[in-house]
């Protein structure tokens, strides 16, 4: 199965760029599945509704959120509408939606999406990503009822995403961090057959400070006095995420590439795949 991933959706940058690449991308790479992270498409904090129809109409099959999951507070009632948007399992006792879901991919293949918090640098103390996620993928093995599981683990640390990395090898497809806004360069297939990066990096404008307009952070950081609110860029996006090939009768991954298309950066190397 063809899977492809895109990280954080920042702003109209973000999502000018998804609509713009997405659509291109699974028509001529014959995309089978396709996640995307949306927690700050809404003026870089949360998802409203319309632009959660806007991210799936452009081709996402599937869309998570992170720790901004309900700073648009239309996103409390519109999660149990919509059961293509996943927030992490952990956000919340209370939370409303589902922090997993198996979904169906092309030609009627079944594919687990789960999401999950870390606790390393997060402003709120989450409940243990490590024994959430250890339950959802013993209920759903990949290779079995499921073709292929993802797992978007959604934190600060690198240490922290590269352990859960290691702790679904073996039993996820893939392991994708996001919520850093900035690609690592760490793409590789884990010796037990899950595909895994660090972090995906944003969908957004990537001359900014995670996506942001810089003169409000840079001034924040250098002078330590704000002056304004953070506004996101609303133009000049790149999507950027993770492609990865897996076998439908193990849910092993056989290949992973970091994309990255449009806006100010290239692609650094040889294109992931042939250059749309
Ligand atoms: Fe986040
Ligand atoms: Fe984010």
């Amino acid at each position: 199965m063809k899977i492809l991933y895109l990280g954080d959706v920042v702003g109209r940058a973000g999502r000018s760029a998804v609509t713009e690449w997405l659509p291109k991308l699974r028509a001529q790479w014959g995309l089978d599945f396709v996640v995307v992270n949306g927690e700050n498409a809404t003026n870089g904090a949360g998802l409203s509704p319309d632009h959660a129809k806007g991210i799936l109409l452009a081709g996402a099959d599937c869309i998570t959120l992170g720790d901004h999951a309900f700073d648009q507070r239309d996103m409390l009632s519109y999660i149990n509408k919509e059961p293509r948007i996943v927030r992490p399992i952990n956000f919340a006792k209370s939370a409303p939606g589902a922090g997993s879901r198996v979904f169906e991919a092309t030609r009627g293949r079944k594919v687990l999406v789960a999401q999950v918090l870390g606790q390393v640098f997060m402003k709120r103390a989450f409940d243990d990503p490590f024994s959430a996620i250890d339950l959802v993928l013993k209920k759903h093995p990949r290779g079995g009822l499921v073709q292929a599981s993802l797992v978007d683990i959604h934190c600060e640390a690198t240490s922290e995403k590269m352990g859960m990395g290691h702790y679904c090898d073996g039993r996820a497809s893939v392991v994708v961090g996001s919520h850093t806004h900035v690609p690592t360069g760490d793409a590789q297939v884990m010796p037990g057959g899950t595909a895994f990066q660090a972090d995906a990096g944003m969908c957004g404008n990537y001359d900014s400070v995670i996506g942001m307009d810089k003169e409000e952070p840079l001034r924040r950081f250098v002078t330590g006095m704000g002056k304004g609110r953070f506004q996101p860029c609303t133009n000049d996006g790149t999507v950027s995420g993770l492609y990865v090939e897996t076998d439908d009768k193990t849910g092993k991954a056989t290949r992973v590439t970091h994309v990255r298309q449009g806006g100010r950066l290239i692609p650094a190397g040889p294109a992931p795949i042939d250059a749309v």
